[in-house]
C-alpha cells in the first residue's frame, strides 16, 4: 500500500505555553501559529493565556498585549487599527478577517489565529503577498484615457456614474477574499482572485477611463478570470461587506454581451 505523509512546513506542532498572570480575573487562551525562516522547523501553535481585563477588545488588541507584554517574537502586520490599511488580514476562529475589526469575545472558547491560508508564510502570521500583488499590478488599476482631462478642472462623473462605484472603491485589498477562495488555493498562478478582479471591474465600470474594452481582452483567458467557480466564499469573508463574486459575474456578463 502507498503512504502519504504530509510535506515538510505542513505538520503544526506543539509549541510553548505562556500561563495567565497571577490573578487573572478574565482569562482566554490564544492558539497563535509559530513560524520563522530562520530554522529548519515545522510551524508550531503558541498557546498564551490572556486576561482580558487588561487588553482593548479586539483580536488585533490582544496581539500587540502579546508582543508587548509576553513574547517580543511574535510576528504579524498591522497599521491603522481601523479597518482602512488592509495589513491586520489573517485567519481567525476559522475565517479570513481583519484582526482590529475582529472582537475577541465573538470567539467562543480557544481564540485560534493563522496566517492567510495558502500563501507562503514569511513568519509568524505574515503571508507573502508579492504574487497576489504582481497580480494586481497586472491589470493596471488606474485611471487610463486618451483624452485629456479639461484645462479648467478634474474629470467630471454623474451621480449616476459615481454610484456605479459603490461597492468597489471601499476595497482595501486586505486579500481576505482571494486566499479563502478553493478556486485561487489551486490556480493561484493563473487565477486573478476576487481581490483583483474586483479592482479590475473597478475601472471597467468607471465613466472616465477609456479602456474597459483592452481590460475585457486582458481578462479573456480560461484560467484569469472562468477559474471563478461562483463559490462565493468571497463574498462571505469580506470584513468591508463587499461583493468581489458580483463584480467577477459582471466582467463575465459583458465579455458574453459583446460576443453577441
Ligand atoms: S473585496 Fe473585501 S476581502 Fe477582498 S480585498 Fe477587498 S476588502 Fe478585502
Ligand atoms: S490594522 Fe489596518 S486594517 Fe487592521
Amino acid at each position: 500500500m502507498v503512504e502519504f505523509t504530509l510535506p515538510r512546513g505542513s505538520k503544526v506542532g506543539k509549541g510553548r505555553h505562556f500561563p495567565a498572570p497571577k490573578g487573572a480575573k478574565r482569562t482566554k487562551v490564544f492558539e497563535i501559529y509559530r513560524w520563522s525562516p530562520d530554522d529548519d522547523k515545522n510551524p508550531v501553535l503558541d498557546t498564551y493565556e490572556i486576561d482580558l481585563d487588561h487588553v482593548g477588545p479586539m483580536v488585533l488588541d490582544a496581539l500587540i498585549h502579546i508582543k508587548n507584554d509576553i513574547d517580543p517574537t511574535l510576528t504579524f502586520r498591522r497599521s491603522c487599527r481601523e479597518g482602512i490599511c488592509g495589513s491586520c488580514a489573517m485567519n481567525i476562529d476559522g475565517t479570513n478577517t481583519l484582526a482590529c475589526l475582529k472582537p475577541t469575545d465573538e470567539i467562543s472558547g480557544r481564540a485560534k489565529v493563522y496566517p492567510l491560508p495558502h500563501m507562503p508564510v514569511v513568519k509568524d502570521l505574515v503571508p507573502d503577498l508579492n504574487g497576489a500583488y504582481a497580480q494586481l499590478r497586472s491589470i493596471e488599476p488606474w485611471l487610463q484615457s486618451d483624452t485629456p482631462p479639461p484645462p479648467d478642472g478634474e474629470r467630471l462623473q454623474s451621480i449616476e456614474e459615481r454610484r456605479k462605484l459603490d461597492g468597489m472603491w471601499e476595497c482595501i485589498l486586505c486579500f481576505c477574499c482571494t486566499t479563502s477562495c478553493p478556486s485561487y488555493w489551486w490556480n493561484g498562478d493563473r487565477y486573478l482572485g476576487p481581490a483583483t478582479l474586483l479592482a479590475a471591474y473597478r475601472f471597467i465600470a468607471d465613466s472616465r477611463d477609456e479602456e474597459a474594452g483592452a481590460r475585457l481582452d486582458a481578462l479573456e483567458d480560461p484560467l484569469k478570470l472562468y477559474a471563478c467557480r461562483t463559490i462565493m466564499n468571497c463574498t462571505q469573508t469580506c470584513p468591508k461587506g463587499l461583493n468581489p463574486a458580483e463584480a467577477i459575474g459582471k466582467i463575465k456578463q459583458m465579455q458574453l454581451e459583446r460576443k453577441g
